[in-house]
């Protein structure tokens, strides 16, 4: 089957079992254009708890599937890929955090929302990336635990008066981008914009213009009357950055900002899911009831 069989397909199939697909920025760009929606964590969150389909193909990562099921349990929630997991999402276990949180009653816990479903349940409120902020600055806690991400704590710690107690888990696609990989984009392009993801190391977004997550990276370039930005997140992003704006150039410091498991849903297997209605993410009913409180609360903050 061919590309343009295989949307058409795809379409089909889509319209027929009243389906939405879902894409997150890092998705291939077939997917992407495939897609009903391409956004960033948060706006895909917001749709997958709004939608009126009865089927949401989530291309993304598991803890992203997950959320759609925990804000529409009644929903089939279908992950093309079971292996596509988040790596960071991984480093935060459940129980670990409950031990945490037993040391320190008083923090609130914040919770990015690449964490598994059991770890949002003992979350207090959840983030994304265009919000991590607000949620914190959102609570009365004078103390609060930022979990999984260390790198995105750090940059929340060093905004806020609050005290931020730092989970050790990190995005090894984000960190391992370095000073001398922006320092050497920017001897090579000196006029160029650097924007980079706030999952970067602090020695990184130091040395940028501007720290965004992916749709403040595309708000920033349709705004901007810059022609060349540095982009400091997973290259999945050009495909929209392009789309956005094709007059301008962006660079990328590093070949290595490739997520692997962002990767593996393809688009054979989106029409493989809209056929079987398989593989369902579900969460077993009191995670979904508990973690669904720490997304409406994100949610609810404006
Ligand atoms: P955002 O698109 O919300 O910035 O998220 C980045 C990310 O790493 C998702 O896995
Ligand atoms: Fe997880 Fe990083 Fe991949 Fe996003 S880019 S899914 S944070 S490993």
């Amino acid at each position: 089957m061919n590309l343009n069989q295989l949307r058409r397909q795809i379409y089909q199939l889509k319209k027929e079992r009243n389906a939405i697909i879902l894409a997150h920025y890092y998705q291939r760009p077939e997917i992407q254009d495939a897609a009903d929606l391409v956004g960033d964590s948060f706006a895909l969150s917001l749709e997958a708890a709004q939608t009126d389909a009865e089927i949401i193909v989530f291309c993304g990562v598991r803890f992203m599937a997950e959320t759609a099921s925990i804000l529409s349990p009644d929903k089939i929630v279908l992950l093309p890929d079971l292996e596509a997991c988040c790596p960071m999402a991984e480093m935060a276990v459940a129980e670990d955090l409950v031990a945490l949180k037993e040391k320190h009653p008083h923090a609130a816990v914040v919770s990015y929302v690449n964490t598994s479903a059991a770890v949002k349940a003992e979350s207090d409120i959840c983030c994304t990336s265009a919000n991590a902020l607000q949620v914190v600055e959102s609570l009365p806690h004078q103390t609060i635990i930022f979990c999984p991400d260390r790198n995105m704590g750090r940059y929340v710690a060093a905004r806020t008066k609050k005290e931020v107690i730092l989970w050790d888990g990190y995005c090894a696609t984000h960190d391992h981008l370095t000073a001398e990989d922006i320092l050497a984009a920017k001897q090579r392009h000196p006029r160029a914009v650097v924007m980079v993801h706030p999952e970067c190391r602090p020695e990184v977004t130091e040395l940028a213009d501007y720290i965004l997550g992916t749709r403040g990276m595309l708000e920033l370039v349709s705004q901007s009357s810059a022609n060349a930005f540095i982009v400091g997140t997973e290259a999945g992003l050009s495909h929209a950055l392009y789309k956005a704006e094709p007059e301008k150039t962006y660079i990328f410091p590093s070949s290595r900002l490739i997520c692997p498991t962002m990767k593996l849903n393809a688009l054979e297997r989106v029409l493989e899911v809209l056929e079987t209605l398989e593989p369902r993410i579900t969460v077993p009913a009191d995670i979904q009831r508990r973690a669904r409180k720490a997304l409406d609360k994100m949610l609810a903050v404006r």
